[in-house]
């Protein structure tokens, strides 16, 4: 594993690159995941950066993942959008994941949307099902894989940072209205995020669900905990791109393939329009 080696001064210098090339000053950030590349093309006057023109930061490696940011105007906000973006299993360290939150930090981002593919785990869950994350259980964090560790700069964030409520309240109220409008089921729970890249083992699955939660992916939790470090508030959605195997010797099997045909068929409209109507109606602070 690589050690961390990122500074404050990495980061300015990376929001300079970016601020040279576009006139646009977002408030926004958008993560977003698998086959959710098309909302960034709808992105208004849009500034297109390949990541390779910014310095240090992150490029993915995973079929299905674009690599460029997309920063203009989108729903009457100045959204600043990773087309792609990297995990752990890739061999990134987590700093390098958090990389682009830390960058939007000093771009001067407010607010972090984040999406992702994650398995059902809660058996009220259907492949196509949106989750709201309520919350996350960070399995790579829990162990010391976590973007914060390391000496602590002050002026990025505070040492111990409160994680009780990283998911803001009122952008969930606000994706919940924006979901009963538009008529379709958005279920709210908790993401359980495993560093991967093999898909759960049954006993896995049972684990999850035991200890509560409701949805599993490889990503999200790294870039939420430097998020709220950085003081950036925070709403995520799952989509739920598959239903997971919770016994051994099933015909089932899981591929991502599955997920992705998922994603681009039932998952990406309804999210499109979800983040489409929070953008509309919340209040750029
Ligand atoms: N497990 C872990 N990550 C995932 C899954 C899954 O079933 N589906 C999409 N990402």
């Amino acid at each position: 594993m690589r050690t961390p080696s990122f500074s404050r001064s990495d980061y300015l210098a990376a929001a300079d690159v970016i601020r040279k090339a576009t006139a646009h000053r977002p408030t926004v950030g958008l993560i977003l995941g698998s086959g959710l590349g098309a909302l960034a093309d709808s992105v208004e006057a849009p500034s297109i950066i390949p990541y390779e023109q910014i310095p240090l930061w992150p490029r993915s490696t995973v079929a299905g993942h674009q690599g460029r940011l997309v920063i203009g105007r989108l729903e009457g906000q100045t959204v600043m959008v990773l087309q792609g973006r990297v995990h752990f299993y890739e061999g990134y360290s987590i700093q390098e994941i958090a990389f682009p939150v830390r960058v939007m930090q000093a771009m001067g981002v407010q607010t972090l949307i984040v999406t992702n593919a994650a398995g059902g785990i809660n058996k009220s869950y259907v492949s196509g099902d949106l989750m709201l994350i309520s919350d996350h259980i960070n399995f790579p964090g829990m162990v010391g894989n976590n973007p914060l560790v390391g000496p602590n700069d002050e002026q990025l964030g505070p040492r111990f940072p409160d994680m009780s409520s990283a998911y803001d309240g009122k952008l969930r109220a606000l994706a919940r209205r924006v979901a009963a409008q538009a008529g379709f089921t958005l279920h709210e729970g908790v993401y359980a995020c495993l560093s991967g890249p093999n898909f759960e083992t049954p006993a896995e699955i049972r684990m999850l669900r035991a200890i509560g939660a409701d949805a599993v992916g490889m990503s999200t939790a790294p870039e939420v905990v430097a998020a709220r470090h950085a003081g950036i508030r925070v709403m995520g959605v799952s989509g739920i791109s598959n239903a997971t195997i919770d016994t051994v010797d099933s015909s089932l099997k899981t591929s991502h393939e599955e997920v992705l045909y998922n994603m681009n068929n039932s998952i990406v409209p309804k999210l499109a329009t979800l983040i489409r109507g929070v953008l509309s109606s919340m209040d750029s602070a």
